[in-house]
């Protein structure tokens, strides 16, 4: 990080700020002194405060890039596996043929959850959120392994690792086989990754389900490009759930609960009940002018980011695989894609799309193909949540093996100033 100084003038003070340089990316203005001076910054959704050091992944929003640990994400869903981004993202390099036989094995060797986890589910109702059970049994992981709760230990924060990367697609599986009432399904550890969770959703013990490799394939990467994305708003609250030392599973949890909201990873299931809704062809163009509309909350689900104002990267990917799904599955004809396709084409030229720069987000198309594969709607976020918690325990253990500081941001206060309690 080379230094520059930035210069400040306020109430007629001149106040030198340090600014230093990433890898690549803007440059960042150390305000850490300001709070000394009294004086706080004001940055409501964190759209310029970079919350963190980090050698993870880089976004480039105006240029489209996504790159984890130096990979251009393009790159990787056509050579690596999810699997193997996971190695690269916690490691920070891509293994060796020997550390990625062994980084899978260890995987497998962690897929079944303890058995007295199988008692939660019947906690919950059967007909809830499969996004609510999760935020639930993932939490509760952390009730089960005490003998390994010491995270300053890398040792501890790995078999961590271990058992959540593991676990998750078998936590997921279970939480759709509750809320159907069919029987839990055992994870089967000569599958692959995706494999084995299809296996888990869809057979039961009175009929196998082979697994079709082109949707093991489409799953795996959906995975993969779920993976990282940097400091979005579920991997920031795992971060400042962290910085007060809570444990991972916990950290995860909260993850899970950001993640939930429509405008971040809910967004795949609002895509599929918005196309649900207009229902016909015929309606796009009210849709389309509802989303238009100032005076109307509605948005076009599955449109526009955040950070990507050109396109999102993975959603190039992911329209490749959408492509070879739908005609695998022989269902490009179905109403409902042909909607989402229409959609997509009216989006990318109509005025108000392109001046806006709201193009199609990765999870526009992930739900048309997670509906493809048979996945049903309200699972949508849980994969969502599953491909991400490599993400956010890659974020998380990078912060706990270095300096790091409870979060703790300050505030613009506008209300009362103190006032007395009216005398009875
Ligand atoms: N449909 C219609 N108008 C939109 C949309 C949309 N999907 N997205 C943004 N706009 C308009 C918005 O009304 C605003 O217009 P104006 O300047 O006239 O006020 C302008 O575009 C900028 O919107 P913004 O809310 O300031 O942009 P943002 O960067 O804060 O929000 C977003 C990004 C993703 C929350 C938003 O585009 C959105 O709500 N999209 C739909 C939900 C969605 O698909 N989310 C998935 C994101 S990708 C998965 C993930 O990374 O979690």
């Amino acid at each position: 990080m080379t230094e520059n100084k930035a210069t400040l003038s306020v109430n007629g003070k001149t106040i030198e700020l340090p600014v230093y340089k990433g890898s690549t990316g803007p440059d960042v203005v150390d305000v850490r002194g300001l709070v000394s001076e009294g004086l706080f910054t004001y940055d409501p959704g964190f759209v310029s405060t970079a919350s963190c050091e980090s050698k993870i992944t880089f976004i480039d929003g105006e240029k489209g890039v996504l790159l984890h640990r130096g990979y251009p994400i393009e790159q990787l869903a056509e050579q690596s596996d999810y699997l193997e981004t996971c190695y690269l993202l916690v490691y920070g390099e891509l293994p060796t043929a020997e550390r990625l036989e062994w980084f899978r094995n260890t995987v497998k060797n962690h897929t079944m959850v303890h058995e007295q986890l199988n008692h939660f589910y019947n906690g919950f109702r059967r007909d809830a959120h499969p996004m609510a059970v999760m935020c639930g049994v993932v939490g509760a992981l952390s009730a089960f392994y005490h003998d390994s709760m010491d995270f300053s230990d890398q040792d501890h924060r790995e078999i961590a690792l271990f058992r959540l990367i593991a676990k998750m697609p078998t936590l997921a599986a279970m939480c759709y086989k509750y809320s159907i009432g069919q029987p839990f399904v055992y994870p089967r550890n000569d599958l692959s990754y995706a494999a084995n969770f299809l296996h888990m959703m869809f057979s039961t013990p009175c009929e196998n389900y082979e697994v079709d490799p082109v949707l093991a394939k489409a799953m795996d990467k959906i995975f993969l490009l779920h993976a990282d994305h940097e400091q979005n708003a579920s991997t920031s609250t795992v971060r400042l759930a962290g910085s007060s030392g809570a444990n991972p599973f916990a950290c995860i949890a909260s993850g899970i609960a950001a993640l939930w909201g429509p405008a971040h990873g809910g967004a795949n299931e609002a895509v599929l009940t918005m196309l649900l809704e207009i229902g016909d062809e015929s309606r796009i163009p009210e849709f389309i002018a509802k989303a238009k509309d100032k005076n109307d909350p509605f948005r076009l689900m599955g449109f526009g980011h955040r950070v990507y104002k050109n396109f999102d990267p993975r959603a190039k990917v992911m329209k490749q695989t959408c492509d070879e799904v739908l005609n695998a599955l022989g269902c490009a004809d179905d109403p409902l894609f042909r909607i989402a396709m229409r959609l997509e084409q009216i989006a990318l030229e109509d005025p108000y799309f392109v001046s806006k720069k709201l193009y199609p987000n990765v999870d526009f198309y992930s739900g048309i193909i997670l509906r493809a594969i048979g996945i049903p709607i309200s699972m949508f976020t849980v994969i969502f949540a599953m491909s991400r918690t490599i993400g956010w325990f890659s974020h998380w253990n990078e912060m706990m093996g270095g300096d790091y500081k409870i979060g703790r941001p300050r505030q613009l206060y506008t209300g009362y100033t103190k006032r007395d309690y009216p005398k009875k």
